[in-house]
């Protein structure tokens, strides 16, 4: 493909941090695990941040470390990747999934508000394509109830909700370094971050075997550390997180320009930054128009076009439920190249392309 959807950033200073760690022969648990964490706590504003081995055991830690298992159910949106709620159900805890909103493709409010129950313990805000999902309501809604408000941001590192990162609202919150993501550690790996100390404390504990200290291990932990190699590559990501953040804008501003009259493009609300890890757009005849673009070396992809709720491994186990607003668009989405490396001219070939297609 000429355009690639996403694309990972590597120079002589990532390579360099990767090859300084395979020479000092420290591969796990030293310094730039811990550097980066501490530097990941100080963009995102939060008193701790644990690194993981992906954005998935962020989540399986954060949710074990709230108790979100055995029984308990937590409101999730289905709109998101299936990762936001499998590692709770593997303990045993239950999702109850809510609609979305339509603008912002983020958890619905009201609908999470309808589906609480006495077992409910938890809500799940996904910062879905980059955009933060409406946080106060939802944290009001939280406390209300007593019910803890965990923050998937998986897909919005820097995004702003009135000016402050996504990540500090909630009890904890995981995100993730998967190489197409806003940043990358150039393989799997994620952080998990608190303002909790006794939360953050225990994540810590669980994500190294349940120990403090080498030879006890106080609680049934894991082994879901993050590689010396990966944390220093992410350290160096890191430091141009909020230059990508304003190119990608500035892509999205120019394709919104661009395609505004022949397609739906993502809105941004008032209150946001968003962190555009996805540029998606809503389009009649999704499918041939995906197909136009192929031919023309344009790639896309698809977030996500089978929702959770609907997905083989999660039907055998969870009761139907009817999303409406979920149903409709899955088969309307599409997402365009988006990096911080495209070109003006890139995107006004990729957007002549589109509108080619309805001409
Ligand atoms: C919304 C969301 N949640 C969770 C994950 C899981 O992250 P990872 O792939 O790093 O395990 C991802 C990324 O793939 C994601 O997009």
């Amino acid at each position: 493909m000429k355009y690639n959807l996403v694309e990972m950033y590597v120079d002589d200073e990532i390579i360099n941090a990767a090859v300084e760690v395979i020479k000092s022969k420290r591969y796990i648990k030293g310094p730039q695990a811990r550097a980066f964490e501490e530097e990941f706590a100080n963009y995102i504003g939060v008193k701790k941040a644990v690194s993981t081995s992906s954005g998935t055991t962020a989540l399986w830690l954060i949710y074990d470390a709230l108790g979100i298992k055995n029984g308990a159910e937590f409101i999730a949106p289905s709109h998101t990747f299936i990762a936001t709620v499998t590692p709770a159900m593997h303990m045993g805890a239950k999702p109850i999934f809510a609609d979305i909103d339509e603008e912002t493709y983020t958890i619905d409010v009201d609908d999470a508000k309808r589906k609480i129950t006495p077992k409910t313990k938890a809500i799940v805000a996904v910062h879905l394509y980059g955009h933060p999902a409406d946080i106060k309501p939802l944290k009001e809604l939280a406390e209300d109830k007593g019910l803890y408000l965990i923050e998937d941001c998986a897909q919005a590192h820097g995004a702003l909700y009135y000016g402050k990162k996504v990540g500090t609202f909630g009890d904890a919150a995981a995100f993730s370094f998967f190489p197409s993501k806003v940043i990358t550690v150039g393989g799997d790996g994620g952080m998990a971050v608190t303002n909790n100390e006794e939360i953050g404390e225990l994540i810590s504990i669980l994500h190294d075997q349940g120990r403090r200290e080498k030879y006890t291990h106080e609680y049934l932990g894991y082994n879901f550390r993050m590689s010396e190699i990966l944390a220093a590559i992410g350290r160096v990501q890191l430091q141009h997180l909020e230059e990508w953040l304003n190119r990608r804008n500035e892509v999205a501003r120019l394709y919104n320009e661009l395609l505004e009259d022949v397609v739906l493009v993502p809105k941004t609300k008032e209150w946001a930054r968003h962190a555009y890890y996805v540029y998606t757009i809503r389009a009649r005849e999704r499918d041939k128009l995906r197909e136009h673009l192929k031919e023309r070396g344009i790639a896309t992809g698809l977030y996500y076009p089978i929702p959770v709720h609907l997905q083989p491994a999660i039907t055998k186990l969870v009761p139907p439920v009817k999303l409406p607003v979920t149903e409709k668009i899955v088969d309307e989405i599409l997402s365009l190249p988006m990096h911080p490396f495209l070109s003006e001219e890139d995107v006004q070939f990729i957007a002549d392309k589109v509108k080619e297609f309805y001409r």
